[in-house]
């Protein structure tokens, strides 16, 4: 396989990215790089920090001195925040109701946007996001589009969490749809060469094996 090779995988949450992304990096040997994880990081430095998603100078100059390590474990990836392991913390509620915010930040995005490129440069990858295919991305030789209905998506969000009620985790993944597909920098879209895949009623070998076959043969 030729050095640099990327697949993009975008798509709202809950449209199974992550599961998908990971099994297709372990079937080809890519390296996967989770680019909501490095939102989710920044929101977590913040929160702990007392700035709020509004105070846009604030998180800026935040997103300028953390330092956001992704690593490969046999757990699955790590993510650390200035040497810690927050793996498990930037998954939580408060996480999830401020990362839309922070992530539709110019600056923010032009800082993660080259961190991105940087953790991929050389290597055979598999990259998961909104924005891979438009903008992190837009020569990548595979792009993936994966959507699914918001009841589906929230179904499959409700199973991962704990401590949250369906209407929680229902209002907060159309209010992350709408941010995220609605901000002017790098909005949520299929990009006009993507391949778009619906997975409502597709398993996750469905979609893994449909992808696999467009990378195989492509
Ligand atoms: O995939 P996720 O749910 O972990 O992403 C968390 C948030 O980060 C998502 O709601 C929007 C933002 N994000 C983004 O703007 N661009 C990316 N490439 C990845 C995530």
């Amino acid at each position: 396989m030729i050095k640099g090779f990327v697949v993009a995988i975008d798509g709202p949450a809950g449209s199974g990215k992550s599961t998908v992304a990971k099994r297709i990096a372990k079937r080809l040997n890519l390296l996967y790089i989770d680019t909501g994880a490095m939102y989710r990081a920044l929101t977590l430095a913040a929160l702990n920090k007392n700035i709020s998603p509004s105070d846009v100078a604030s998180v800026i100059n935040l997103a300028k001195k953390i330092r956001i390590k992704l690593e490969d474990s046999p757990k699955g990836l790590k993510v650390a925040l200035n040497g810690v392991d927050v793996t498990s913390t930037i998954r939580t509620p408060q996480v999830n109701t401020c990362v839309s915010d922070i992530a539709k930040i110019k600056e923010v995005r032009e800082i993660m946007v080259l961190e991105q490129r940087k953790l991929a440069q050389g290597n055979n990858v598999v990259l998961e996001g909104r924005d891979i295919g438009t903008v992190v991305f837009p020569k990548a030789k595979f792009k993936f589009f994966l959507d699914a209905g918001v009841d589906e998506r929230t179904k499959r969000r409700f199973k991962e969490m704990q401590g949250v009620s369906i209407d929680e985790v229902k209002t907060n993944v159309k209010q992350r749809d709408k941010i995220d597909s609605g901000r002017k920098i790098a909005p949520l879209k299929c990009a006009d060469d993507a391949v778009y895949i619906d997975t409502t009623k597709m398993s996750i070998d469905e979609v893994v094996n449909t992808i696999l076959k467009y990378v195989k043969h492509g």
